[in-house]
């Protein structure tokens, strides 16, 4: 199975049960599963029953590369109540025989496709498959190959008709840390605030930097951190790389301000990855930073302390359910050796290293888990999550630990959601390259207009961006990464106000020429592209403007504003710029006791 269905399954489990309430009565997502760069979610209309506004991903056409075995679509809004019998359609580019799933059960042994001819099935969906509501469907490649295109699909006729997304909201989400909605808010609030983070991957997979015997593995979809597993390497190997991990170049407090400087405010770093090294000081296993390595130091330590001393908050990761090396975890069926009991490997390493990192480097404001699912059933989910909860009661948690627990923030993986994730707090994850942990050979970095304008974009949907960087097995963030939060940071520094405590645009529909936020009564218009003629429109925008100006100066140019009460008009006067990634107008809105006409000046 590819690396990342577990969160592909929980992202299409839940974008359903998010979108307004006039969406779709067929939610439907579907994305390339490249998991790397590039991966964007592919979705598209289904026939005229699709109204999902605001994103560039409806510009293409809904388009599945099969980069490994499985193509993943989904829908949301369904009738738990009914059985739904449906009619899909694809179009594939090769001759392939696949199968399709529905959840874990079989649909359809085989399905067969002709290239470039559209195929046909009718289906009896389970149940069982879409008890929560939502489902999810995937199409196994059998024989035709991996690498190549299946396009266009969708659900042409279902009986019964779907129940429609708004009523699929389950209300277990607000109920699961028995709290009020009022104190969660509370404890959310400065996630809510702080809109972009540092993510870290660092573990030994630095030190092999994606090579084994001085070869590269795979190819450029392949993470560094997943080279244990992708060349499938015996513990007992893999484990000699401790023996040279001294990372004597590592400084805190330098990848603290490199966050800082980038105006990032809180940052998430691996404390053990899959392949089950512990990057902070246990007591559970020797297979540690302190134990198994020349360095003997706790880097947590000291990335704890350079956090409170610049006020950034830190958030930890860990790998609850894949643990290649320790027995009984989840993900390893290549070495023998780890055949184990899961209810040893939670009750032995998992829980008491949980403790550990909740207890030793005070108040940890994010548990980050990976990969519901595999190893963590729901009694032991229950028994992590009861050692989190006495130990950082507000500590916000995401939505991976699987048991069913949806956490408090939904977490796209390398995709910005179309329409965010309404009435649900999330973030986005994303690589700087191609890798979560360090590759060598990884040069494919994201442009600094493409950092900035993807926050943007994140922010305006009501997101927060977390933005990884992979350090060496030196302790050194690479100098590529070093750069872009620099020149990142001297963006947010000018505009940071567009972005810090802002809410999704009121324009769900999207503006041609950038993104919007919006914050009490000002709004954030984030250009991108200028139109040819100087105007930008809002759409359905009848409020007073009192103000608009360039956050970049103030005093740059008079904005001319015009509106027919239909729609707001901005003239960007000739001679301003609009510089890349983005240049920012704030416009003071009339406060409600002010507002007159319907006409703005
Ligand atoms: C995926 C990968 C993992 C990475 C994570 C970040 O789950 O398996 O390597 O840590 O994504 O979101």
């Amino acid at each position: 199975m590819k690396r990342n269905y577990s969160m592909m399954v929980a992202v299409i489990l839940t974008i359903g049960w998010c979108l307004p309430s006039n969406a779709a009565d067929w939610v439907r997502v579907a994305y390339d599963d490249a998991g790397v760069d590039g991966a964007q979610p592919h979705l598209k209309k289904a026939a005229d029953n699709w109204n999902v506004p605001n994103s560039e991903a409806f510009d293409e056409a809904l388009r599945t590369v099969v980069y490994g075995p499985y193509i993943w679509f989904g829908y949301g809004g369904l009738n738990t109540n009914a059985a739904y019998k449906a009619k899909l359609r694809f179009l594939s580019d090769g001759p392939r025989v696949m199968r399709l799933k529905a959840g874990d059960l079989t649909v359809k042994e085989s399905v067969t496709a002709d290239a470039g001819k559209s195929s046909e099935c009718v289906i009896d969906i389970p149940p069982a498959s879409y008890s929560m509501g939502t489902l999810e469907l995937a199409l196994e490649v059998i024989s035709g190959g991996n690498g190549g295109m299946v396009s266009d699909i969708e659900i042409l006729s279902t009986d019964p008709a779907p129940l429609g997304v708004s009523k699929a909201t389950n209300p277990v989400i607000l109920t699961e840390r028995g709290e009020t909605l009022a104190q969660r808010d509370m404890r959310l609030k400065w996630f809510r605030e702080a809109r972009f983070g540092m993510f870290i991957h660092w573990g030994l997979y630095a030190q092999a930097g994606g090579e084994w015997n001085g070869k590269p593995v795979g190819n450029e979809h392949n993470f560094g951190e997943w080279m244990m597993y992708d060349a499938r390497i015996p513990i007992a190997e893999y484990a000699t790389l401790a023996s040279k991990f001294n990372p004597v170049n590592y400084n805190a407090e330098k990848w603290v301000l490199a966050a800082k400087t980038a105006g990032m405010k809180y940052v998430v770093i691996t404390t053990k990855h899959h392949e089950g090294f512990a990057m902070f000081k246990t007591n559970a296993s020797p297979f540690n930073i302190i134990d198994a390595t020349p360095y003997k130091h706790d880097p947590m330590k000291e990335l704890a302390v350079a956090c409170r001393k610049h006020g950034m908050k830190l958030g930890f990761y860990y790998s609850q359910n894949l643990d290649w090396h320790h027995p009984g975890g989840g993900g390893n069926d290549w070495d023998k050796t780890h055949e184990g009991d899961a209810d040893q490997y939670v009750d032995k390493i998992v829980i008491p290293q949980v403790r550990e990192i909740l207890s030793n480097y005070g108040d940890i404001a994010v548990i980050w888990w990976d990969i519901p699912g595999g190893a963590i059933n729901k009694a032991r989910a229950d028994r992590i999550l009861k050692t989190v909860m006495e130990l950082q009661p507000k500590i916000i948690m995401n939505n991976r630990l699987g048991g069913d627990y949806w956490g408090d923030t939904e977490t796209p993986e390398q995709f910005i959601p179309a329409t965010g994730f309404s009435g649900r707090d999330w973030e986005t994850c994303m690589t700087m390259n191609g890798t979560w942990g360090f590759k060598k050979n990884d040069h494919n970095w994201k442009s600094v207009e493409t950092i900035v304008q993807m926050l943007c974009d994140i922010s305006s949907k009501g997101g927060n961006y977390l933005l990884n960087v992979g350090p060496t097995d030196k302790g050194e963030i690479p100098q590529e990464s070093l750069d872009r939060l620099v020149e990142v940071g001297k963006w947010m520094k000018v505009n940071g106000e567009a972005i810090y405590g802002t809410s999704a645009s009121p324009f769900p529909q999207g503006v041609p020429w950038g993104r919007v936020t919006q914050k009490g009564n000002m709004l954030y218009l984030m250009v991108f592209d200028l139109p040819i003629d100087r105007v930008l429109t809002l759409p359905g925008f009848s409020k007073k403007v009192i103000k608009a100006w360039f956050l970049d100066n103030e005093n740059k140019a008079e904005i001319n504003i015009s509106s027919d009460g239909r729609e707001l008009k901005l003239i960007v006067p000739n001679g301003v710029v609009i510089n890349s990634p983005a240049t920012v107008i704030a416009l003071q809105l009339a406060a409600k006791e002010d507002m007159g006409e319907n006409t703005a000046k």
